[in-house]
């Protein structure tokens, strides 16, 4: 039988801290990266990968995200009053069918296993992704489709990774890792952000999950671990022996959107990526003298 995937958590509720002021009153998975709002690219990611129902985890604040994928009355008969079809035809082509995305929410930011816990009713028994949508992959294939095509052969429990500067560790989630296979790893253990001399690799987890639902069973026991935040890896390492697990080195970059560095690197290449700018835009950069 072929494995599917047909249900995503995405996590929003976090409180964005590193980029007050911006964050105060606006989510920061509204902040543009070149004219799509960051939460836009994960959404059209999950769907690419052929995720059939996605789940937002929001928290107070947030009304934006849910708006943004609705219709928006106003501006559509004002684009339909003046002929504006192209814009007309983008608004609307970010609406998903009704039912397709659902919103839960956490009331406070425990921590982000405490927000995949918050969705535990709406995914049920069943195999389901995560995408952080802060976490912006640059790639010929959707980063998730490609988790997918693994899964077929893996099952278990997937997360997706890259090598990171030792130095960089303790702001990871990091793997143990045993026999690798092309492009998977198979996990021996996790650890959440360890010091650099204690990490056990230099591989860490990137915002793309696929777990099996006895993680919830686990989360429902809402045990805190690092930053006194119940962490979703500290709940994946009780799957490691129990079922498999495997890290997924994916083709494409990674951009951390939720810092204020990466959001620029990120910003960066996808307009030196788009064909109705990029070409301007690296002509503009090569006239800085850095
Ligand atoms: P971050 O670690 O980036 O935290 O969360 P944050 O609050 O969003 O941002 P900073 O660090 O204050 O700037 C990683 C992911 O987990 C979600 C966030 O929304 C983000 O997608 N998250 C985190 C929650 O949904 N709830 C939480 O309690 C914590």
């Amino acid at each position: 039988m072929k494995r599917v995937v047909r249900k995503a958590i995405m996590p929003v509720a976090g409180l964005g801290t590193r980029f007050l002021p911006a964050t105060k009153a606006m989510p920061k998975e509204m902040l543009p990266v070149v004219d799509k709002p960051i939460i836009q690219y994960a959404v059209e990611e999950a769907f690419d990968a052929g995720i059939e129902e996605l789940i937002l985890v929001t928290g107070r604040g947030k009304y934006l995200l849910e708006d943004h994928f609705d219709h928006a009355f106003e501006l559509e008969s004002t684009l339909v009053e003046r002929g504006k079809e192209s814009a007309l035809d983008l608004v609307r082509s970010i609406i998903p069918t009704a039912g397709r995305i659902s919103y839960t929410r956490q009331q406070k930011p425990l921590g982000l296993g405490h927000a995949i816990w918050c969705a535990r009713n709406l995914v049920g028994n069943e195999p389901f992704a995560i995408l952080l949508p802060d976490d912006l992959v640059q790639s010929k294939s959707p980063c998730l489709a490609q988790m997918m095509t693994a899964y077929e052969k893996t099952g278990g429990n997937l997360v997706a990774v890259m090598d990171v500067p030792r130095e960089h560790t303790n702001r990871y989630g990091i793997l143990e890792t045993g026999s690798v296979d092309g492009a998977l790893s198979e996990v021996l253990g996790l650890v959440e952000k360890p010091n650099p001399e204690d990490a056990p690799s230099t591989l860490s987890i990137i915002g793309r999950y696929i777990l099996q639902p006895e993680i919830f069973s686990i989360l429902d026991k809402g045990e805190k671990g690092a930053g006194g935040e119940v962490q979703l890896t500290d709940a994946m390492a009780h799957l490691i022996g129990k079922q498999p697990f495997h890290g997924y080195r994916f083709e494409g970059t990674r951009y951390d959107c939720g810092d204020k560095l990466g959001f620029l690197k990120a910003t960066v290449a996808l307009a030196l990526a788009r064909d109705d700018l990029g070409q301007d835009f690296a002509d503009y950069l090569k006239t800085l003298k850095l």
